[in-house]
């Protein structure tokens, strides 16, 4: 795939970090747009407030490092937008904050980034949206596994801004025809957390619950959103983003039936495969996992 300038939000975070360091590595120019740098090699920084739509049209409008000078054209447009920075779930800052900076900024950087005619915006959602991560009380899904065309419908300001955001991106993408594809992220696992916390999660299987037993790998993260970068002409889309296993020993049916009992399941489902369901991004995009917990930490013995 030709090389592409990337203009992207919140690389710094934890799972951006992650999906830059792979998209540098498939040859594209990364500049990282976040309140505090990203250090890693080859990346460019500048600082911005997504919250502040000047400041979002200004940097899409803004060389990416001074190299860029060089040439003499001017400006070279950029590609496409990967958009991350937010207030990443509840509890960190006051709800009505968490609400703020996640809905204005999204709507800012895709605003900017419509007007400026970048035809690809890849937008973070999350596993939020579908209400049972930070629901009051134990909440059901209403159907099994989650799949995209789901009734989104959290009860938390986290996943509200969430649901806001994909209404927001399909809104820019009816006016302006463009690709934006919104990713419903899993729970993100980077390669030391495995060890860390995979044990834990054996052990007590019901401290998982909340994320449906979700998760995904910060590196297949960055496979996602290149194939989301290679992927075009498919509009407004809607993609979980999760690995192909549920994030548990325990076998798909057994872990529907244990913890959302009465839950229909609507269709067959592969011993282990996910109830938080990846298969669009396989069907769609042609994603193959690499990095399977199974690959990443010894599986203790069923039961
Ligand atoms: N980590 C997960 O498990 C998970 C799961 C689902 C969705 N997501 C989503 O993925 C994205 C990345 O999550 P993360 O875990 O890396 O979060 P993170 O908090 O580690 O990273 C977010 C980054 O955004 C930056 N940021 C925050 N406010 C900003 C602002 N006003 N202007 C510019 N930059 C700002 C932060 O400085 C930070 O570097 C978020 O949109 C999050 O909601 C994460």
């Amino acid at each position: 795939m030709a090389a592409k300038r990337i203009f992207f939000t919140g690389g710094s975070g934890k799972a951006g970090r992650h999906v830059v360091a792979y998209l540098l590595e498939q040859g594209h120019r990364v500049m990282n747009v976040d309140l505090v740098p990203l250090d890693q090699p080859g990346v460019d920084n500048l600082i911005a407030d997504i919250t502040d739509s000047g400041q979002m049209f200004n940097a899409m409008t803004s060389y990416a490092g001074l190299d860029e000078l060089e040439p003499g054209n001017g400006v070279p447009p950029f590609d496409a937008v990967v958009h991350f920075a937010a207030v990443p779930r509840i509890l960190i800052k006051p709800d009505n904050e968490t609400f703020r900076v996640n809905t204005i900024g999204t709507y800012n950087v895709i605003e900017a980034a419509v007007k400026l005619g970048i035809k690809k915006i890849i937008i973070a959602s999350s596993e939020t949206t579908y209400g049972i991560c930070f629901s009051d009380g134990q909440t059901n899904p209403h159907t099994l596994p989650l799949e995209e065309d789901y009734d989104v419908d959290p009860m938390d300001s986290y996943g509200l801004s969430k649901v806001v955001n994909e209404v927001t991106a399909r809104s820019f993408q009816r006016r302006s025809g463009f690709d934006i594809y919104a990713l419903r992220i899993g729970n993100v696992i980077e390669p030391h957390e495995y060890a860390e916390l995979f044990p834990g999660f054996f052990e007590h299987p019901e401290v998982r619950r909340r994320n449906a037993f979700c998760y995904i790998d910060a590196r297949d993260l960055g496979q996602i959103v290149d194939l989301c970068l290679e992927k075009d002409g498919l509009g407004y889309q809607v993609f979980n983003a999760g690995n192909d296993d549920n994030g548990a020993i325990i076998p798909s049916k057994a872990l529907a039936a244990q913890f959302f009992p009465g839950v229909p399941v609507t269709r067959e489902l592969d011993e282990h495969e996910a109830l938080f369901s990846n298969r669009k991004i396989r069907e769609v995009l042609g994603f193959k996992a690499q990095h399977n917990w199974r690959n990443n930490i010894d599986a203790p013995t069923e039961g």
